[in-house]
C-alpha cells in the first residue's frame, strides 16, 4: 500500500487506498486510447469537465487523447439542507460554450446517485450537440442513469466515501495523488 504524503493528510486517518497513483495513471491512459479511437480524426471534440471534482482527472485524460480537442468546464451545485442533497442541481458556472453540432464528452469525477448527470444531460442535449457521451473516473453503480449511461468508466468502487485525485471531503484532500476511502 502506498503511504499517503503526511502533510496532505494532516494526521487524519484514511481507511485504505483503493487506487494508487500508478493504478490511476494506467487506467487513464487506457481510457484516453479508447476515447481517441471512438472519435473521427477530422472532427472536433469538446471535452467538458464538471468542476471541481474532475479537474485532475480531466487534466490527465486530455493528455491521453490524440485528437484535436477543445476544453471547457461547467460548475454544478446541488442544493440541500445541511449534508442532505435535495436532488436539485443547478449550474453556477456555465460558459454557454457553443455545443451545437459538436461532439461533446462530459467528464465527471464520480457518479454516485446519478442526479447530477440526470439534470445536466437534458440541458446539454437541448443545445444540440452532434453527439454527447459521458466519461467518469469512478462509478459507484448505485443507480442507473435514466438519461445517459457512462460510455467510459475508470473504476467501479465499493459504495464508500472516497477522497483524493480531485475528490474532496468538505474541500479537503483534493490534492492526494491516490484515491482512498475516509
Ligand atoms: P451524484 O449526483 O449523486 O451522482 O453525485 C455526483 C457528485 O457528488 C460528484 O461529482 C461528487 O462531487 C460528489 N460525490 C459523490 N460521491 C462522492 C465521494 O465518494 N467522494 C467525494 N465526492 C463524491
Ligand atoms: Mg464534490
Amino acid at each position: 500500500m502506498q503511504s499517503p504524503p503526511e502533510g496532505a493528510v494532516a494526521g487524519r486517518a484514511l481507511r485504505r487506498v483503493l487506487y494508487t497513483k500508478e493504478d490511476i495513471a494506467a487506467r487513464v491512459a487506457e481510457m484516453g486510447r479508447e476515447i481517441t479511437l471512438a472519435y473521427p480524426e477530422e472532427e472536433e471534440l469538446l471535452v467538458l469537465g464538471l468542476l471541481k471534482g474532475s479537474f485532475i482527472f480531466l487534466a490527465d485524460l486530455v493528455r491521453e487523447i490524440a485528437r484535436p480537442i477543445h476544453v471547457d468546464f461547467l460548475v454544478a451545485a446541488s442544493y440541500g439542507t445541511g449534508t442532505v442533497s435535495s436532488g436539485e442541481v443547478r449550474l453556477v458556472y456555465d460558459p454557454e460554450v457553443d455545443v451545437a453540432g459538436k461532439h461533446v464528452l462530459l467528464v465527471e469525477d464520480i457518479i454516485d446517485s446519478g442526479r447530477t448527470i440526470d439534470r445536466l444531460v437534458p440541458l446539454l442535449r437541448g443545445r444540440g450537440p452532434r453527439s454527447l457521451e459521458l466519461c467518469a473516473l469512478l462509478h459507484k453503480r448505485i443507480a442507473r442513469s435514466a438519461v445517459l449511461e457512462a460510455r467510459w468508466v475508470g473504476f467501479e468502487p465499493p459504495p464508500e466515501f472516497l477522497i483524493g485525485y480531485g475528490l474532496d471531503h468538505s474541500e479537503n484532500y483534493r490534492n492526494l495523488p491516490f484515491i482512498a476511502s475516509l
